[in-house]
């Protein structure tokens, strides 16, 4: 098991009182970083368990309270077939390499997405381990989206409210939000894609209405704690209204 690296970052300018709630994370570039390395592309991927256990130490020292992270999406099984088993091996061992580790520090692991839908058994199985062993964890709730769409989400809670006989007038945002995968998980302030792309590729779609945005030219390998205080600053200087004048 890899402990987290202690944490020291650089907080000045940053309001501790101020801090998202939630912040959620497209983590993007691995390839891209690899390929400017002349390396395959899983040692990006490798790098960026790098990247993102060191953003964690971040969050964690920032006292964000939710952390979401795309780890894979369910456009990526049209990935080639040597990618897809590579990232659902990959996951499995950050899983087994880390969720000691993080049940420690006091983070609560879920997930998000259709797992009864071709995530193989054994994945299955160690994702319920460990959002079991780490449920009572109260300092950070860390979720993975793994097999994750927005819009899937946002079908399935539709089927969810057809199978229950709800009548259409009884269908409002309310109704459609308590049946996401997570009902209990607050709205992302601050939704962040790293490596030059300015888009959210169908992550948390119904949920980031109203969040900022915070894109960064940082493949994701080269993100960390340092980034995301970066990105923390930025989100303080920003003026949230949510329709209102
Ligand atoms: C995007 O890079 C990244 C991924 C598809 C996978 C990222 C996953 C992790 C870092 C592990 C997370 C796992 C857990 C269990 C928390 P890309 O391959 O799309 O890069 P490219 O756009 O440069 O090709």
């Amino acid at each position: 098991m890899e402990a987290i690296a202690s944490a020291c970052m650089d907080l000045s300018g940053i309001d501790l009182d101020r801090v998202p709630s939630h912040i959620g994370c497209i983590m993007d570039g691995n390839g891209r970083w690899a390929a400017k390395r002349g390396l395959p592309r899983t040692e990006g991927h490798a790098q960026g368990e790098h990247a993102l256990f060191d953003t964690l130490e971040g969050a964690l020292e920032l006292g964000i309270e939710w952390f979401t992270v795309y780890a894979f999406s369910t456009e990526n099984w049209k990935r080639p077939k040597e990618e897809v088993r590579f990232l659902l091996n990959f996951n499995q061992e950050i899983l087994d390499r880390r969720a000691e580790d993080l049940h420690e520090r006091d983070v609560r692991i879920r997930f998000i997405g259709r797992n009864n839908w071709r995530v193989p058994k054994r994945l299955v199985r160690r994702m319920d381990e460990a959002a079991e062993k780490t449920r009572f964890n109260k300092t950070m709730t860390f979720t993975i989206a793994f097999n994750y769409g927005g819009r899937a989400e946002i079908v399935d809670a539709v089927r969810a409210l057809v199978s229950e006989g709800v009548e259409a007038n009884k269908i409002t945002e309310a109704a459609i939000a308590k049946r996401l995968y997570d009902h209990s998980m607050p709205d992302p302030d601050l939704l962040i894609r790293t490596s030059g792309e300015n888009r959210l590729s169908n992550f948390l779609t119904w949920q980031s209405a109203y969040s900022e945005l915070y894109f960064t030219d940082v493949l994701w390998p080269e993100f960390g704690r340092d980034q995301l205080a970066d990105a923390v600053r930025e989100y303080q200087h920003r003026e949230r209204r949510f329709g209102a004048v």
